[in-house]
């Protein structure tokens, strides 16, 4: 099914089912442990699995000189050791911007250089221990302020947007604000590590892993060890998190298939938690330099947003000024990005990627340009909202309510009981303050496909290769596919993470609800036209309801449609030209309340809400679960979480949880989340959009705008640790 003009009335208006708060139906599974997680699949095949361990660069740059392997080799239990001289020809696919297996070139620290196998996890951990690796180290660039300052080698990854005459509308400007903010590296840090077991039977691979794109996954698998990709099955129904970091391919997926075709057992690798910051991904650092102008009634009339961050050669940047060129009206400006090359490990995807970064220092930079002109810092966002792309008016926004968000939040967070002097609010020895940002995201749509089962007996089942990374996946699928065809949520069974099943948008960008129950109603709307034609009835007139098709007067169990054999239909969504003439963005406001200790400088948040716009909520219970865990990846985001480069020697130092501080339950105070009456008819048949990830976007800027409220100190370095406010 193409989706090329709004969409009209439909089934899902009725609303029976989706939009209704519904428990995840996979819960029960989750909490009683019966829901299998890529690490065990024990009984999956019939020898037992051997277990691999990864064995991680010690350098950030250079090459292997020579790695004695022979003790490990001897080591009790060892079946097998697969380094870069024994894996075969691999061939690096372009989503990893650097090798899963490095060898003799290092291309960052804990790059994988070998696994070892070995009959039990203990085994091949202590094999591992035995190998000896030389190498030639190579001085490598580690420091992302060195390189902007050097300047010379920066790349310019896309040309810089300009609209207007950014740099004659700054220097002119009544008001004016010029200042830089720095964003860490962050580890995604979900709780399920990655990890895959992989198993051979002939030229057949199964790898049974944690992974948001099944397809992506698959297609980068089989080319990377050169093989068909009907020879690959990827598996990966549960998944603990992912956060962008399960995106890609990862060595844990393709060290188990060459492990397990070394050893010729089925292999399980996971990462141990301390690789997984320098082996995997992360969120980029970035540095950025914002300037506004604005007439003293607090119109801007110049904005400008530039962006530095490394990556290794071929990675992409962070894409830290996307939500600039679209948050807010203004007739000069300038956003642009600039790349440098850093040997340090991939820096990718991290959950909303671009504008979590982006508006860490923007919105932080509307806070300060609101109190230089003396107005409200809602005041003054409300001044410059837009309903028009501000590139080009000819382009309006599909929906657009971040005055709504802004205003309903300030009203329901009681913001006019805030002082607007900072550091005048005491409550025993905490300084207390209030601070708001605005949250936007784009809205992203993907093709996505699906399959849908009925069974003689009225039992539907909906296959997809779409992922449910905890966000609730298999329960809109399911209520989607209930409300099409007229059935209750119980008589549906939800199959999902198989790549046997019909490619799915994957759970990436927040396109994942949207964009797979809209490719669930084609498929449900294609199984609707062979159930009518089954019955005798008008496709066009039938109307599915309460386990009934009716039509021309006549009513037939929906059942009796596959009284002949089970009926099965299989579409997708497609995604067209609405992309170009409607911008789609999701838009939020977000309040924080934060107390600072007078002595010790400890930031703690005591309230939080969330107003969003984003379409049409499928399920309020699963959407609000997902903003508030956004909110506290928004704590931690502005107060504690920071990988820290040792510029030395290039790698992540804090690699665990114990150093790499992520907020827990005594840090994360009331949540409120309210999500305004929207449906975008622009964005799918569903007339839904994302939420994941525009719960993150803005909300650590307005932590750190409430902390100026309470201290009057403004801190533009994140995280916001104590010692920047003593
Ligand atoms: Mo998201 S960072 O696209 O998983």
């Amino acid at each position: 099914m193409k989706f090329d003009t709004p969409a009209g009335r439909n089934p899902i208006d009725a609303q029976t089912v989706v939009g209704k708060p519904h428990d995840r139906i996979d819960g029960p599974l989750k909490v009683t442990g019966k829901a299998t997680y890529a690490h065990e699949w024990h009984d999956a095949t019939p020898s037992a699995p051997a277990y691999g361990v990864v064995v991680g660069a010690g350098i950030a740059t250079g090459t292997v000189t020579r790695m004695e392997l022979d003790a490990a080799r001897r080591s009790p239990g060892v079946l097998a050791i697969v380094t870069a001289d024994t894996a075969g020809p691999l061939h690096p696919v372009k989503r990893n911007a650097a090798p899963l297996l490095g060898g003799p070139k290092v291309h960052h620290y804990h790059q994988a250089l070998a696994v070892v196998v070995a009959e039990t996890f203990e085994q091949a951990r202590a094999a591992a221990g035995q190998i000896r690796i030389r190498y030639a180290p190579q001085r490598g660039h580690f420091d992302l302020a060195d390189a902007k300052q050097a300047g010379a080698s920066l790349q310019t990854p896309e040309p810089d947007a300009r609209v207007g005459d950014f740099e004659k509308a700054f220097s002119q400007a009544a008001v004016a604000l010029d200042a830089t903010y720095h964003t860490p590296d962050q580890s995604h840090a979900m709780m399920e590590p990655h990890a895959t077991m992989a198993a051979w039977e002939g030229d057949q691979l199964t790898v049974w892993t944690s992974n948001q794109m099944i397809d992506w996954g698959r297609t980068d698998l089989a080319r990377t060890l050169g093989i068909a990709k009907d020879k690959v099955r990827l598996v990966s129904p549960y998944i603990g998190g992912g956060f962008g970091g399960k995106l890609f391919l990862r060595s844990d997926a393709l060290l188990a298939a060459l492990a397990a075709r070394a050893a010729k057992r089925p292999v399980k690798v996971a990462l141990q938690r301390p690789l997984i910051a320098n082996n995997t991904t992360h969120r980029p650092a970035t540095l950025q330099r914002i300037r506004l102008g604005a007439t003293p009634e607090g119109s801007l009339t110049a904005i400008g947003h530039e962006s530095w961050s490394g990556n290794l050669p071929g990675g992409s940047p962070e894409e830290a000024v996307q939500q600039t060129r679209l948050l807010y009206a203004g007739p000069n400006r300038l956003a642009a990005l600039r790349l440098a090359t850093l040997d340090l490990p991939e820096g990718n995807a991290m959950r909303a990627p671009g504008e979590t970064p982006g508006l860490m220092a923007l919105e932080i930079a509307m806070d300060e340009m609101a109190i230089k002109l003396g107005l409200d810092p809602i005041e003054f966002r409300i001044r410059n909202d837009t309903q028009v792309d501000p590139s080009n008016p000819e382009r309006p926004f599909s929906q657009r309510q971040l005055v709504q968000c802004l205003r309903t939040g300030a009203e329901r967070f009681g913001w006019q009981r805030r002082s607007a002097t900072p550091g005048t609010v005491r409550d025993g020895r905490w300084l207390v303050g209030m601070g708001v940002a605005a949250g936007f995201r784009n809205n992203l749509v993907m093709k996505s496909g699906a399959r849908v089962r009925l069974a003689a007996d009225g039992q539907v089942t909906v296959e997809t290769d779409m992922t449910d990374i905890g966000t609730g996946s298999y329960t809109i699928i399911g209520q989607t596919a209930a409300e099409m065809l007229g059935v209750p949520l119980q008589q549906v069974t939800v199959k999902l993470g198989d790549s046997r099943y019909p490619v799915a948008a994957g759970s990436g960008g927040q396109w994942g609800a949207n964009s797979s129950t809209a490719g669930v109603y084609a498929a449900c709307m294609a199984l609707r036209t062979k159930v009518a034609q089954a019955l005798g009835m008008d496709p066009a007139a039938a109307q599915f309801e309460a386990g009934k098709v009716t039509a021309g007067g006549r009513s037939r169990a929906l059942a009796d449609a596959a009284q002949a054999g089970e009926l099965v239909a299989e579409d997708s969504i497609e995604f067209d030209t609405l992309q170009e003439k409607y911008q789609q963005s999701t838009f939020a406001a977000h309040f924080v309340e934060v107390g600072v200790d007078v002595a010790s400088g400890e930031s703690r948040i005591r309230r939080m809400l969330a107003v969003c716009a984003a379409g049409r909520i499928l399920n309020p219970k699963t959407a609000r679960s997902q903003v508030i865990g956004a909110m506290t990846m928004g704590i931690g985001a502005a107060l504690s979480e920071e990988l820290v480069v040792d510029r030395r020697l290039g790698f992540f130092v804090n690699h665990d949880l114990a150093g790499y501080e992520v907020p827990v339950h005594a840090d994360v105070p009331h949540q409120e989340v309210v999500f305004l009456d929207e449906s975008d008819a622009v964005s799918s048949p569903m007339k839904a959009k994302g939420v994941g990830e525009l719960g993150l976007c803005g909300v650590s800027a307005a932590v750190a705008n409430a902390v100026y409220n309470a201290t009057g100190i403004r801190v533009r370095d994140y995280p916001l640790t104590l010692d920047k406010l003593l």
